[in-house]
């Protein structure tokens, strides 16, 4: 046991068993009935659907509908859900002054980050996180104002008027209007972005207790207002090993330039010492091809070919570093494949989204997850969740007398 003088680590198992696991290689931290994943297989389900299935036949109001109530809606129940979300897509005043209160420059998830955590200053009086109907009204909330706070961020950086919600327009279609809509004008949003834009959301909805949605769970097992939980979602979203790579992908098939250079890119890739990996490569859970990835892959060649860029270089260079990848022993033996962030930027550089808003999509996209998996926690039994250490410091010491 622990004595004054050795650390022994069977001390921690004197109540049960021990397990160190670092990276939640083999342990769930929860059970849920939202999303399944065979990464073996490359299968994803929510609810039990296909997500092929979802991109193409359902959209992103009904995907959501879908992994916050189990079911899908009947025609009834996803109107009165749309339009719940529509009556609740204004952002407060307090909300809007912090985001005006950045410099221009900052980066957009912690602009988004913090407007989002400001919103659990705005309901916090209101949110009873054991009431039911409290829950679905902080989840219209949620879902309502994510583009608008989305398409805020982005005016924001370039000094631009904020658009006000468009009740009358589809989700995608009233968030790429408040992006690139201007003050005084009428809504002209091109049907095949908004469409695209739909998908992309559909494909980023959710993916069981990936870090993000780990951490919405692990913050909102405190009992924490589900704002300041979802806040904390983004912030994990952010970094390049998760959501940030949707950026970092663009960066590098920028940076990679012209066909001739991929070749060297991959050879560092592939080089330990180089530090660098090949962005939109390899995933935790799947071994095998990300299926988001196939349909964003075919999302791609349709809205760059509707658009007339079909010929685009950036396309060019990103689909022949996917095949040098794929017949790379390296790539092979380790089973990389292309994730949902090998192709979703070249859409969204086609649709003219700036690439530092990329992660920024992503979390309006999976809002919802995070959202579905607070709400499947707090409406169960459950416990704080308090991971455990295996301690590697020094042994009890004396302080040194005086
Ligand atoms: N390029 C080159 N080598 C890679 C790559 C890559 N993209 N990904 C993994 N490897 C190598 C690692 O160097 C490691 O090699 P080793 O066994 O010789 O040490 C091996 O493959 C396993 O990699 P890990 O980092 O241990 O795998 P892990 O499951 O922890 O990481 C991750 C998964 C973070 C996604 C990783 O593949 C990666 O960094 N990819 C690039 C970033 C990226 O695209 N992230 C998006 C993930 S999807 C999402 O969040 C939406």
């Amino acid at each position: 046991s622990v004595g004054p003088d050795v650390i022994d680590v069977t001390s921690i198992t004197k109540n049960g068993f021990f397990t160190f696991d670092p990276g939640f290689m083999s342990t769930a931290s929860c059970e849920s009935k939202i999303t399944f994943i065979d990464g073996d297989e490359g299968i994803l389900l929510h609810r039990g659907y296909p997500i092929e299935q979802l991109a193409v036949s359902s959209d992103y109001i009904e995907t959501c509908y879908l992994l916050l109530n189990g079911e899908l809606p009947t025609p009834a129940q996803k109107a009165e859900f749309a339009q719940a979300i529509k009556d609740n897509s204004n952002v407060d005043q307090s909300v809007v002054n912090v985001i005006k209160s950045f410099k221009r420059d900052t980066h957009p998830m912690a602009i988004l980050c913090s407007a989002v955590a400001a919103l659990a200053g705005v309901y916090h009086a209101e949110i009873d996180i054991t009431n039911a109907e409290s829950r679905k009204l902080t989840a219209y909330r949620l879902i309502g104002q994510m583009p608008t706070l989305s398409a805020m961020v982005y005016k924001h950086r370039k000094g631009e008027e904020f658009i006000a919600p468009d009740t009358s327009l589809g989700y995608a279609e009233n968030y790429l209007h408040m992006t690139f809509g201007k003050a005084g004008e009428a809504p002209n949003v091109s049907q095949t972005l908004a469409k695209a834009m739909d998908r992309i959301f559909v494909l980023h909805a959710d993916h069981e207790q990936n870090a993000s949605t780990s951490t919405v769970r692990l913050s909102g097992s405190s009992g924490t207002n589900p704002f300041a939980a979802i806040a904390a979602g983004i912030s994990t979203l952010w970094g390049p090993s998760h959501g940030g790579a949707n950026e970092a992908v663009l960066e590098m098939l920028e940076e990679i330039g012209s066909v001739e250079n991929i070749e060297s890119c991959v050879a560092r890739a592939k080089d330990k010492t180089s530090g660098f990996r090949l962005m939109g490569f390899g995933h935790r859970v799947y071994k095998n091809f990300d299926p988001r990835a196939k349909v964003m892959k075919q999302t791609c060649d349709e809205v760059l070919g509707e658009l007339g860029l079909e010929n685009s270089p950036l396309l060019a260079i990103a689909k022949r570093l996917e095949q040098i990848a794929l017949e790379d022993p390296y790539f092979i033996s380790k089973k990389l494949y292309p994730n949902v962030d090998f192709y979703s930027g070249i859409i969204l550089k086609a649709i003219e989204i700036p690439t530092e808003m990329f992660t920024v999509i992503f979390a309006l996209g999976r809002a919802v997850g995070w959202y579905s998996h607070w709400d499947e926690m707090v409406s169960t039994s459950y416990k704080i969740g308090r991971p455990r250490q295996l301690y590697t410091g020094s042994v009890k010491r004396d302080y040194p007398a005086k």
